[in-house]
Formats: structure tokens, C-alpha cells, sequence
């Protein structure tokens, strides 16, 4: 179990080990998801569970209009399907200059080869400088007890459309994602400088804030249907 310091705070040199009955489904189809789910929850005692571990090989249909509703689409028929606690994400891009997209439809938009939808995102934006070229990653998250009780975050992280794609590392639109800070692309830098500033990585101190509550509380305390 986790050490406290006694002010609610859990110690920073507690080493956990994985319990098989703290086990968390991270639903997602997503090969690049997965893998940055996996080193964002590591110092957690969960155990993580894929889609395939769980059993499951089915696709769940993302109709919603926004990033948090298609999150909890996915909650629901991963979470109802394993009886696990699960974990949902859906995230994207927005482009300032182009009224947010592709935002909700950043998986589809324009096909699965991300070399021609980069390619074809940065000839839409040309002649735009600097920060007229603003862009963010959303990532919306849902966690589902297996009770059904829901519990929810969001993290954001703002960029610009680069002016060429470059890097190799990330998944995706990672390429084009400029990070004036870091002054590279989130494919130019290592996994846990992206963990650092991503969306995602945002999102996922949140989550591990909460499933560490959830734990110490020795019962399901997340949110509310
Ligand atoms: P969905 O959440 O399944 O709708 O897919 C999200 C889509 O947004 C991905 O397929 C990528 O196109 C894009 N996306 C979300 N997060 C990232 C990221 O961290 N790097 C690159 N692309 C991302």
C-alpha cells in the first residue's frame, strides 16, 4: 500500500510494485496512446491492461461533438465490456487558423497517412507566420469505475504549426507540433520531455492524482455517473 507523509501527500521514495487486484484497462486502439499511457501511470501500483489482455477487439464509434464526449463513449463500452476500471482518452488537434481543425476529427481527418495529412496541414497554412499559426493538443480523459461511476480531466498543451515536419519520435501529428519553449517539434524531443509538456502528460498527473485517492480511500471514490 502507499507510504503517506501524514499530510495526505504520498512519499516520494515509495517504490510500488504491481497488484494484480489494482488493474486499470487503458482503452485505446491507438499503438502511440498506449505506449505513453503506459510510461506516464509506471509509478503507479496499477497493473495496465490492454485491449487484448482484456479480451476485447472491438472499435467503438466516435460520433460525439467534443473531445470529452467521444472520451466517455469510449469509457462506457470499454469499461461496461471488461468490468474493469477503465481508462478512455480521446484527444486531437486544433489549428487557430483554421477554426480549430481538425479537432474532434484529427484520427480521420484526411485519411491515416500522417506524412500527407502534416504535409498537407502545413501547404494549408502557408504564408501564415508565427504566432498566427497557434495550434493546441487536446486530450480528454474518463475514467470509469466498474460500478459506472465516471470522473473526468483534461489537459491542453499550445504550439504552433511548424514550418516543416521534423523528428522522428511520438506518433501522429508529433512531427508539426512546434513548442516554441523547447524549441523543437514533440518528435524532436525524448518521450519524457513530451510526457512533460504534452497534453497528455498533463492530463495524466490528474489522473494519477486521483487514482492514488482512489487507493488510499480503499474503495471507488471517483466522480459521479
Ligand atoms: P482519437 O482520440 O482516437 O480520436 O485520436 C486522436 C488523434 O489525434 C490521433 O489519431 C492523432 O491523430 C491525434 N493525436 C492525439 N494526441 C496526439 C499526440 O500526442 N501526438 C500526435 N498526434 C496526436
Amino acid at each position: 500500500m502507499p507510504e503517506a507523509d501524514g499530510s495526505g501527500a504520498v512519499a516520494r521514495h515509495t517504490v510500488y510494485e504491481p497488484m494484480a487486484d489494482h488493474q486499470l484497462l487503458i482503452a485505446t486502439t491507438s499503438a502511440g496512446k498506449l505506449r505513453e499511457w503506459r510510461h506516464l501511470l509506471a509509478d503507479t501500483p496499477y497493473r495496465l491492461l490492454d485491449l487484448r489482455e482484456a479480451g476485447i477487439d472491438f472499435d467503438v464509434e466516435e460520433t460525439g461533438d467534443t473531445f470529452a464526449a467521444n472520451a466517455r463513449l469510449k469509457a462506457e463500452a470499454y469499461g461496461r465490456a471488461s468490468g474493469l476500471l477503465t481508462l478512455a482518452e480521446d484527444s486531437g488537434l486544433c489549428v487557430d487558423a483554421l477554426g480549430g481543425r481538425p479537432g474532434v476529427h484529427s484520427a480521420r481527418w484526411e485519411g491515416d497517412d500522417y506524412a500527407h495529412k502534416n504535409a498537407l496541414l502545413i501547404s494549408l497554412l502557408a504564408g501564415v507566420q508565427d504566432r498566427a499559426r497557434a495550434c493546441r493538443y487536446v486530450c480528454s480523459v474518463i475514467l470509469r469505475e466498474p460500478d459506472g461511476r465516471l470522473w473526468e480531466t483534461r489537459g491542453e498543451v499550445r504550439g504552433q504549426v511548424a514550418l516543416a515536419p521534423a523528428g522522428s519520435s511520438g506518433f501522429g501529428y508529433d512531427p508539426i507540433f512546434y513548442v516554441p519553449r523547447l524549441e523543437a517539434t514533440l518528435a524532436e524531443v525524448p518521450d519524457r520531455a513530451k510526457d512533460r509538456v504534452s497534453h497528455r502528460g498533463r492530463a495524466a498527473q490528474r489522473v494519477r492524482a486521483a487514482l492514488m485517492a482512489r487507493l488510499e480511500a480503499g474503495a471507488p471514490v471517483l466522480g459521479s455517473a
